[in-house]
């Protein structure tokens, strides 16, 4: 359909031929981002326009509507973000980890320097006194990283491998939702975010009453050159020193394909892997390090060191939590992507077999959060979604966050898929204890939206926006008043039915840590 005589350029916007849900024909209006000439014809990448960016392709011209063709306005470019990725202010270690994503550094060493020099020049300008180079933790070997099934991946200095084998104990999870070790002790549950005034909700059913209710580089050695990837600065991409060009480069998928284990996966978003590799038909992935490799017999080398436990693990940034966030990009888009991963724990399920531990997914936490997130990004692995998993991670967090004796929430924003599955997880959750209430007396049940976010940990706002989602309250005589529906209930106990994998928090033995304490992490 493409008409050769006009030319079609970026920002140009069409109808553009592609297939819906039901794979049938739809011909949804797209932007042109990038055009490339390949041999005999082009090819154009195109957003479809309010869809999500996952769906963006490559096209052939044939599947594009010309008669609509609309050119970009001229107008003044929309301005990019200024400063660093995120809110965070930078610091010299968020300053390293991005320049790692660019291949700036070459050892650990060049990073040693940089971070001195970079220390003495803030504290000369600024006449404050700068704390020494947070000390680098060793990293975890690929064996090591087979061995947990779930559990918080540690920067801290302390964080030995016995210190980490000791967290294993605390937190370690499988995907039938049981733990593997156990360690006696809770501490005292105290409620953080339960004061104030409280609305007391009534429980109806039917109007009766119802007891219802990185990253980059596996420093290690992916950058070696016996893997045969470049370790010279990228060129392109830049996050740091070109603004502008991040735009559009970070708009368009880099990676085709990502081996993992037994899994090709096709990623849906920009992940800042090196722009060497981004060239390949496919990425190879180390799939208990995630280590990256440019080939199959380099993955295959790679393996063999590591059963002969000939991969060194050097002193360096902290790889396995980089290069898992590096491999998460591929499938978080609507997220600031913070290159520093000292701030977080990283809980990673895997599924067992004899070959070992495959990851299924993750999420990450920060150590100290002031607004109460207790999930900063969550992700099951393409292969492994929809099968309950990502539920399964959403209610081991708040059983955390129990133990913790805080609400949580997630960071925000969430993603649609994100959104479906806490909507999902808090609907569900919410529903199980208003149906589980009793009447006294004859007496209506009655629950405060501070008891419901206690009893679960979901913060106060999810609870309200949950029940308004689920248009169950109502305003009645000055009073709030839930009201069930057989549907509603009909509904919830179908999904129930269906809810396989569960968390059984008899089973989590973890001891919370007070971050604050530490002077450093
Ligand atoms: N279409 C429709 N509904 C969906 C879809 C989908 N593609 N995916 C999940 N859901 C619904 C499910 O139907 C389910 O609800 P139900 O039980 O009421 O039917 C609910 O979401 C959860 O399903 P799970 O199988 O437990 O979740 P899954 O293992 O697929 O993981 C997740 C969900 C983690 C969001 C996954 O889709 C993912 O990794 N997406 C990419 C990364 C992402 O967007 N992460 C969240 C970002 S927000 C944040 O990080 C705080």
């Amino acid at each position: 359909m493409a008409d050769s005589s006009v030319e079609i350029i970026e920002g140009c916007r069409l109808p553009v031929l592609r297939k819906n849900q039901e794979n049938e024909d739809e011909w949804p209006l797209a932007e042109i981002l990038s055009v490339k000439d390949i041999p005999g014809r082009k090819l154009y990448y195109v957003h479809y326009i309010d869809f999500n960016k996952r769906l963006d392709e490559w096209v052939t011209p044939d599947r594009l509507d010309m008669k609509k063709l609309q050119f970009p306005k001229k107008e003044a470019k929309t301005p990019t973000k200024n400063g660093l990725p995120g809110s965070r202010p930078s610091s010299p270690e968020r300053d390293v980890v991005r320049m790692l994503f660019l291949g700036y550094f070459k050892s650990a060493y060049n990073i040693r320097v940089y971070l001195m020099c970079k220390r003495k020049a803030e504290s000369v300008s600024l006449a404050t006194q700068v704390t020494a180079a947070t000390p680098v933790p060793s990293l975890p070997s690929s064996a090591e990283a087979s061995q947990a099934s779930v559990y918080p991946a540690m920067r801290d200095p302390s964080f030995s491998i016995k210190s980490r084998e000791e967290h294993e104990q605390l937190t370690s999870l499988t995907t039938n939702g049981t733990t593997r070790r156990l360690i006696p002790s809770q501490p005292g549950r105290k409620r953080k975010n339960c004061g104030g005034t409280d609305e007391m909700v009534k429980v109806f059913q039917n109007n009766n009453p119802r007891c219802s209710t990185v990253f980059l580089p596996p420093g290690e050695d992916s950058q070696d050159s016996s893997d045969g990837i470049p370790s010279a600065p990228r060129m392109t991409g830049s996050l740091v020193s070109d603004r502008s060009h991040d735009d559009i480069v970070t708009r368009m998928k880099n990676i085709d394909c990502i081996e993992l284990g037994r899994h090709r996966l096709k990623p849906w978003y920009f992940s800042p892997y090196p722009q060497e590799l981004t060239t390949l038909p496919i990425l190879y992935l180390c799939e208990f390090c995630l280590k990256y490799l440019k080939s199959l017999k380099c993955l295959q080398r790679h393996l063999v060191r590591a059963v002969l436990g000939l991969n060194k693990i050097i002193n360096t940034l902290p790889t396995y939590s980089q290069n898992l966030c590096l491999l998460a990009k591929c499938f978080l888009d609507h997220k600031t992507l913070y290159y520093d991963t000292d701030p977080f724990l990283f809980y990673v399920m895997t599924e067992y077999d004899s070959k070992g531990f495959h990851i299924v997914g993750y999420f990450s936490k920060e150590k100290e959060s002031t607004e109460d997130y207790n999930v900063a990004c969550i992700l099951t692995l393409p292969p492994y979604q929809r099968r309950g998993y990502g539920k399964l991670l959403i209610e081991f967090s708040y059983e955390l966050s129990k133990v913790e004796g805080k609400t949580g929430t997630p960071e925000k924003p969430l993603s649609d898929l994100g959104l479906l599955s806490y909507r999902s997880y808090w609907s569900q959750t919410i529903l199980e204890i208003l149906m589980n209430l009793k009447s006294e007396n004859g007496e209506r049940p009655q629950i405060t939206i501070n008891e419901i976010s206690e009893i679960t940990s979901v913060k106060k706002e999810d609870v309200i926006s949950t029940l308004q989602y689920l248009n169950l309250i109502n305003y009645y005589k000055g009073q709030y008043i839930l009201n069930l529906s057989e549907d509603i209930v009909e509904g919830h106990e179908r999904a129930m039915q269906k809810r396989h994998l569960r968390i059984d928090p008899k089973c989590l033995h973890f001891t919370p840590k007070d971050w604050s304490k530490r002077g450093k992490w």
